[in-house]
């Protein structure tokens, strides 16, 4: 059979079209190294990081570089931990964190400009223990929130501006901290307004937990909306997505991807992890304040994982990512509560001293079998 001159050559630049296609996909598979690489096309995969790695650990932040392409602080940007007792500054681990991102071109995310824990009560009550007063209160947010966003302008890229404002009583109302009690819902406006001014490049966000589920998120759904009205500045929702190993159900993740969505705002799931250990509360926990007391048997794996245990953990974690995958298009991030098990708030959380299993990397920085998982979800 004989092959036209034309053809030949068609053929021929095909074979090598092939060839360097092959050689491509073979050059992005081997640069594949790690988790962020396999969801590049999906959204970006996240860690919080505290001190472990903000103190010095080369070995843990190699791990870090390698699979994540977006950091979280895990401590260093809250009130409590930027300002001295007579409201001056200490910027050495929040410019650490910041440098550690900026190092390595990571997506960086600032947490967070007002929230009612992990602040002191000076910020609310005068000497006598009475409130300040409303003006007094809003000049110290923008006093705070302009130092803050201001020094990072440009380098963190999306801030979680209002932490867990609503509450957990039945109806979900707005939680009546001291923020809510000096300034009604204003407060929330004031930090987006303060923040946008700051920063007007800044991605900024409304993060709170729980709302993967019936009720809180309703209740967050009504509050972006009644923002939104008010021309509040927001551009995106942080669902915490502190879950259980058996609850809730996926279908509810689901519902508030797409509802959160439907509302015009980019979904970020900004403190992933899963408790394995026996949730005795049967209540969505994660107000940091609550506590419960331990014993033995509320730590059943202080001495490992066993094997039928890791295997329904990686299917949780897989199960999760399967929708996270099928909306890809509505979310810019998953981050996850810390990098391996030795870090993560869970052992401490809300019983002190329990081996915890909640993250992808073990007490040894090995990957779960969770891990393997979500690789192989995008081979
Ligand atoms: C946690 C940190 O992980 C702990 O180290 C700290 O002692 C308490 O706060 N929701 C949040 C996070 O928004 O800031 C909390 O982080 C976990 C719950």
């Amino acid at each position: 059979m004989t092959i036209s001159r034309r053809k030949f050559i068609t053929n021929i630049g095909a074979a090598t079209l092939a060839a360097q296609l092959s050689s491509n996909a073979f050059a992005i598979a081997a640069k594949r190294t790690g988790l962020k690489e396999y969801y590049a096309d999906d959204f970006k995969i996240g860690a919080a990081i505290g001190g472990q790695i903000l103190n010095g650990n080369a070995e843990l932040e190699a791990l870090l570089v390698r699979e994540f392409n977006s950091i979280s602080p895990e401590n260093c940007l809250k009130w409590e931990s930027l300002r001295t007792a007579d409201g001056g500054w200490k910027w050495s681990d929040a410019d650490k964190y910041v440098d550690l991102g900026m190092r390595n071109k990571m997506y960086i995310v600032g947490h967070c400009l007002a929230w009612h824990s992990q602040v002191p009560n000076s910020v609310f009550k005068n000497a006598s223990g009475d409130y300040v007063s409303a003006e007094e209160l809003k000049k110290k947010m923008t006093d705070h929130i302009t130092t803050v966003v201001g020094r990072y302008k440009g380098k963190i890229q999306a801030w979680d501006v209002v932490n867990e404002a609503i509450g957990d009583e039945t109806g979900n109302p707005m939680r009546k901290s001291h923020y809510f009690n000096i300034l009604g819902e204003q407060f929330i406006d004031h930090a987006f307004y303060v923040a946008h001014e700051t920063d007007p490049a800044a991605h900024l966000m409304y993060n709170d937990y729980g709302t993967e589920r019936t009720g809180k998120r309703e209740a967050c759904i009504a509050l972006l909306k009644r923002m939104k009205e008010r021309g509040v500045p927001v551009n995106g929702v942080g669902i915490q997505a502190h879950l259980h190993v058996d609850e809730p159900g996926v279908e509810e993740l689901e519902k508030s991807i797409v509802d959160f969505a439907s509302l015009g705002l980019r979904v970020h799931f900004t403190e992933f992890d899963m408790d394995v250990l026996p949730n005795i509360w049967k209540i969505p926990v994660a107000d940091i304040s609550t506590r419960f007391e331990y014993k033995p048997e509320r730590d059943p794996f202080k001495d490992g994982l066993p094997k039928d245990m890791e295997e329904k953990l990686a299917l949780r974690w897989e199960s999760i990512f399967k929708i996270f995958i099928k909306h890809r298009d509505k979310i810019e991030r998953v981050t996850t509560w810390g990098i391996s098990d030795d870090g993560s708030w869970l052992n401490n959380f809300p019983i002190r001293g329990r081996t915890n299993y909640a993250l992808l990397f073990d007490r040894k920085h090995q990957p779960h079998e969770a891990y393997n998982k979500l690789l192989a979800l995008r081979k």
